[in-house]
């Protein structure tokens, strides 16, 4: 897969299969089962590395994550999520981070914003690297909105449109609408060239990405606009029950096990 592919499943009117992983395991089993395009996201704080949210997260910690999913991935697009702070205080500087993803072998990134970002989203394509919007409600910005709250709702829409527009205009590949109403996204999905991939933004998108844990029921919750595919924290708290009570009870290892 490749960000100029992705750009194209509009077009042939496909949709788009999104889905994060963190590390070697999750991104070869998501890789095997066909998904599109897999983010290393800055979720991982939260959901991996036991953070409140997104904010602490650190560029060695996403190039150690995107390093460990790139050994797992072969076919699909493998993005980078740019971490708070990373690409924010000069164009340079996010330059060179944006160029240290794609040596941890990302093959494009991803930054949180609107009209703000888009000279940057401009110059990264310019020197050869893709570029993932992502606008609405971005989790870098969660001290500005005061929690995770559905944004763009009223007036606000013509806000996350023109957002969404300008990340067009700078030559993203695609960009991705968060928590917005499914009224504003169908809108913006419409009037853009480039694919929506929707997450919390209703069913007119042009993609979906989820968080692979919620879709796993690894996170401990189950939010509005997720799907617990498989009750896989269940399945793994009773083999591991059964694990420690066979140990106990010398019913593990047995001679089949022992060399
Ligand atoms: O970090 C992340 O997981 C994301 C997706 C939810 C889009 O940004």
């Amino acid at each position: 897969m490749t960000a100029p592919k992705i750009a194209n499943k509009k077009r042939l009117n496909e949709k788009i299969v999104c889905i994060t992983a963190y590390d070697c395991p999750m991104g070869r089993i998501a890789d095997a089962a066909g998904v599109d395009l897999i983010l290393v996201g800055d979720s991982v704080g939260n959901v991996v590395l036991g953070y409140e949210n997104t904010l602490p997260v650190t560029m060695e910690e996403m190039l150690h994550h995107t390093r460990a999913v790139r050994r797992g991935v072969k076919n699909a697009l493998l993005v980078a999520d740019m971490p708070f702070m990373s690409y924010q205080a000069s164009e340079d500087e996010a330059i060179r981070n944006a160029g240290l993803f794609i040596k941890a072998g990302a093959e494009a990134v991803k930054v949180e914003g609107g009209i703000s970002v888009a000279p940057l989203i401009k110059r990264l394509t310019d020197i050869g690297i893709p570029v993932m919007g992502h606008v609405g409600m971005t989790p870098q910005s969660i001290n500005k909105f005061g929690g995770y709250r559905v944004q763009g709702r009223g007036t606000q829409s013509d806000i996350i449109a023109a957002d969404a527009k300008a990340v067009q205009e700078a030559r993203a590949f695609c960009v991705v609408l968060e928590l917005i109403p499914a009224v504003v996204s169908e809108r913006i999905t419409r009037e853009l060239k480039i694919p929506t991939i929707g997450i919390g933004a209703g069913p007119d998108c042009d993609g979906e990405i989820q968080v692979i844990n919620d879709l796993l029921g690894l996170s401990g919750e189950t939010l509005k606009h997720t799907k617990c595919y498989v009750d896989a924290g269940d399945l793994f708290a009773k083999a591991l029950e059964t694990y420690s009570r066979e140990v106990r009870e010398r019913q593990f290892p047995t001679e089949e096990n022992t060399f």
